[in-house]
């Protein structure tokens, strides 16, 4: 999946378009489907007009993408985790911990193979540094790089100005709306009034407006961001949590099915990977969620 805006609302446009090519031509009662390869010849046949193999299908369909956190302390640490997940998984994020602790080199092992980058340091600063600090980023050849939507329209403009001079290999910059972790009454204890949903809107529309290419936000405000902003900007949604499972410091949270339908592009998931302890079962789990959830959609 390549990250651009214009990708996410392509793509979108593209899933349409297969969900009606697949209502319009359903396969006939005697096709088999094969889910791992392409369709049967027999489903061909009957259905000619279906001009896409079912890969094709599955891999725009498999919307939203699954980014696993690598929340961990140590390149060592988080080598062993990358080492027992399915190689399926493409976007990997580090994040504060890991990229203190390592630095730079701690994006070697997921460049060598050839994994995508979220590199998720939440940047909040004046612009001048932030500016800086987004260019020093970019030269890491990372896909994703988040900012926070309150570091105000100075910060968020320099930052996607600072981008605009590195051409075609500069990250995505998404801006962090209201963390996950917060409550309406964390909100107000920072002297925040109003709804959170109100307040991840105001940042959102200024993030936007200032020329991020997304936004993080929960994913009980992804479909009303979906329906102000429309397709055009890149959706990512942490605070993924299977049900029944431990949703720590996450206030927000919902399952991977319910941030897919709310218009998610990316899921961001790591303590109930990463902690299980059998972390490739675990992101199988996920994955096999957003599969189920995703043949719902098209009513498979
Ligand atoms: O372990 P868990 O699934 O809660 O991890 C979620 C990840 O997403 C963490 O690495 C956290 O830093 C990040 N994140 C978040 N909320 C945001 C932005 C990023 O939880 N608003």
């Amino acid at each position: 999946m390549t990250a651009t805006k214009d990708g996410a609302a392509c793509r979108r446009r593209a899933e349409a378009a297969l969900c009606r090519a697949v209502k319009a031509s359903p396969p006939a009662r005697s096709a088999t489907l094969s889910v791992a390869g392409g369709p049967s010849r027999k489903y061909l046949r009957k259905n000619k007009c279906v001009m896409f193999k079912r890969n094709d299908l599955n891999n725009m369909l498999m919307k939203p993408e699954l980014i696993v956190a690598l929340d961990r302390p140590s390149s060592r640490e988080a080598g062993l985790i990358f080492s027992r997940l399915p190689d399926q998984i493409q976007w990997y994020k580090i994040g504060l911990e890991l990229f203190t602790a390592e630095g730079p080199p701690v994006l070697q092992l997921l460049k060598e193979k050839q994994k995508k980058i979220f590199l998720d340091l939440k940047l909040h600063d004046i612009p001048n540094t932030v500016a800086r600090a987004v260019r020093a980023a970019a030269g890491h050849g990372v896909s994703l790089l988040t900012v926070h939507a309150l570091g105000g329209e100075a910060m968020l403009k320099a930052a996607a100005e600072a981008v605009k001079t590195i051409g075609e290999k500069a990250p995505q910059i998404i801006a962090v709306t209201v963390l996950t972790s917060h409550s309406q009454e964390d909100l107000a204890a920072i002297g925040v009034r109003g709804k959170i949903s109100d307040q991840v809107l105001r940042l959102a529309e200024l993030a936007l407006k200032c020329g991020a290419d997304g936004l993080v936000a929960s994913v009980n405000e992804a479909q009303v961001l979906r329906k102000k902003f429309g397709e055009n900007f890149i959706l990512v949604v942490p605070g993924i949590r299977p049900s029944g499972a431990e949703t720590g410091d996450q206030k927000r949270v919902a399952t991977p099915a319910v941030a897919m339908n709310a218009g998610a592009d990316f899921l961001v998931v790591g303590r109930p990977i990463i902690d299980a302890s059998d972390p490739h079962a675990a992101a199988n789990a996920i994955l096999e969620e957003m599969a189920e959830a995703a043949d719902r959609r098209i009513g498979r």
